[in-house]
């Protein structure tokens, strides 16, 4: 499967999904094929350009509307044959149409577990719960802020010294394994998404 991942920043997750789809071992059945960023100093643009895969910047600036940003980002992905785009630290809210035509192949990491603390600061927001465990999740994206259906996540420990820096450090590690094999299990067709947005598991 050919597969994009979407990123505005420092690409830690892209560079786990690009190791991962570049070890046999791990029969991926996935090749990053293209990463395109909203950001032109993303430093995930220098770990594509390193890894020799093809990047494109959009800028919204360029774009009157988010609909006509989103359909330009399709166009470039459907243009790259994309199977399934990953978004990884991509800071955008993404138009109705542009979810509705990726439906089930369109996936999301984030840095709790969801239900708990969808949308932006979840580290901070989980310290400032009190919770005593955190974690990620990997879900199929939905018209909805981080909602869509969950097809795994990770648990990590929430210690009584943790910073928002250190949780966050440890959330990433557990990123880091969790989307590579979120991704594997999307692309293995192990896990599927129906039309009503069910996550449907296949043996
Ligand atoms: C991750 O914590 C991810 O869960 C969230 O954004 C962060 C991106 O980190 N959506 P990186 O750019 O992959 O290092």
């Amino acid at each position: 499967k050919k597969v994009a991942v979407l990123v505005s920043g420092n690409g830690s997750n892209l560079q786990a999904l690009l190791d991962t789809t570049r070890e046999a071992a791990q029969c991926m059945c996935a090749d990053i094929n293209l990463v395109i960023s909203n950001k032109k100093d993303a430093y995930a643009l220098q770990r594509a350009q390193k890894a020799g895969v093809p990047s494109l910047v959009f800028n919204h600036k360029d774009y009157a509307s988010r609909e006509d940003f989103d359909r330009a980002v399709s166009e470039a992905l459907e243009a790259h044959k994309i199977d399934i785009v990953c978004l990884a630290g991509y800071m955008r809210i993404l138009s109705a149409e542009f979810v509705k035509k990726w439906h089930g192949r369109l996936l999301n990491i984030h840095p709790s577990l969801l239900p708990r603390h969808p949308g932006l600061n979840a580290q901070k927001q989980c310290l400032d719960a009190g919770d005593k465990e955190s974690g990620c999740t990997v879900h199929f994206v939905d018209e909805g802020m981080d909602t869509g259906a969950i097809i795994l996540q990770e648990r990590v420990p929430v210690l009584q010294k943790d910073t928002v820096e250190t949780l966050t450090d440890r959330i990433h590690e557990a990123e880091h394994r969790a989307y590579p094999r979120a991704l594997r299990l999307v692309t293995t067709g192990r896990v599927r998404l129906n039309q009503h947005g069910t996550l449907m598991w296949y043996s």
